[in-house]
């Protein structure tokens, strides 16, 4: 023991040479930590039920993002006690891995929104969204009563589904070929919903989202139809982490 003690005396006295060794030891740290990220295809855990966003839900993060929405809020639920209480299950990596970019953010002036489909009624977001202090009269969100009033341009929305599968969004050409058409018809009750719930499943809400009903597309109801989408496509009823379901 004592050799050790005095060996080790040695290191410690010797600054150049306490230098090398940690550099050493904090390298083989590094290797170890970082060597298996290029031997794992993803990191990313699968989970039931993620499928790439409606063209109409797209074009509502859009506008999610030109309108800055993320500089007050967040999506991104922490695995701590008070955030799990009052937003839900805590976020999965696999719930953004369609995201780019994703809307984790960085600022909370209003709460967190990775989960507040369902949370409310659409007429709700649209008297929200038209004037915040009419629902929340303490609120400090700015209005943005324009979007109901401004009809959505989605000509391009089959290009901006093509971008995003060469980032590794599994947009089939199936689903890109039919855009427009599953746009309107989610928009719209009165249509067919056979293309889109082939193409986005049974679940997909339908409905005249900004409540106009027989309007045009707006804005307004592509944001709200992305709104009451986050956080609903996992199912954490039957979610277990860890089990092996969720590992394919
Ligand atoms: C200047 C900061 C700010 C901006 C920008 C902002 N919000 Fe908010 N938001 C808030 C605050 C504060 C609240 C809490 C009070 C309230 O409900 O109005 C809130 C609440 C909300 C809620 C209700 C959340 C809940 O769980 O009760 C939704 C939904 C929402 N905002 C959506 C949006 C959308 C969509 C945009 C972009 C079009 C946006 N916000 C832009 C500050 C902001």
């Amino acid at each position: 023991m004592a050799s050790v003690w005095a060996r080790h005396g040695k290191l410690e006295r010797h600054s150049l040479l306490l230098l090398i060794a940690i550099i050493i030891v904090v390298a083989i740290g590094g290797i170890v930590e970082i060597t298996p990220l290029f031997y794992l295809e993803s990191t990313i855990e699968k989970v039931d039920g993620m499928r790439p966003y409606t063209p109409l839900e797209l074009e509502g993060r859009d506008i999610y993002i030109r309108e800055g929405c993320y500089l007050c809020h967040s999506q991104m639920i922490r695995p701590l006690r008070d955030e799990v209480e009052r937003y839900g299950h805590y976020s999965l990596a696999a719930e953004s891995m369609y995201d780019h970019p994703f809307q984790w953010g960085s600022k909370r002036t209003g709460p967190d929104l990775a989960r507040v489909g369902g949370k409310y009624s659409d007429a709700w977001h649209r008297d929200h969204l038209i004037n915040p202090r009419s629902v929340v009269p303490e609120s400090v969100m700015p209005p943005y009563a324009f979007l109901a009033d401004k009809p959505l341009d989605y000509r391009d929305v089959a290009d901006k589904m093509r971008a995003l599968r060469i980032t590794g969004v599994p947009y089939t050409d199936a689903q890109i070929a039919a855009a427009q058409d599953d746009l309107q018809s989610q928009d719209d009750p009165t249509q067919s919903q056979r293309s889109l719930k082939s193409h986005y499943g049974q679940k997909v809400n339908v409905r005249k989202f900004d409540s106009q009903a027989g309007g045009p597309v707006t804005e307004m109801d592509a944001l709200i139809a992305y709104l009451q989408m986050t956080g609903t496509l996992v199912d954490f009823s039957t979610y277990k982490a860890d089990a092996p379901a969720n590992k394919r």
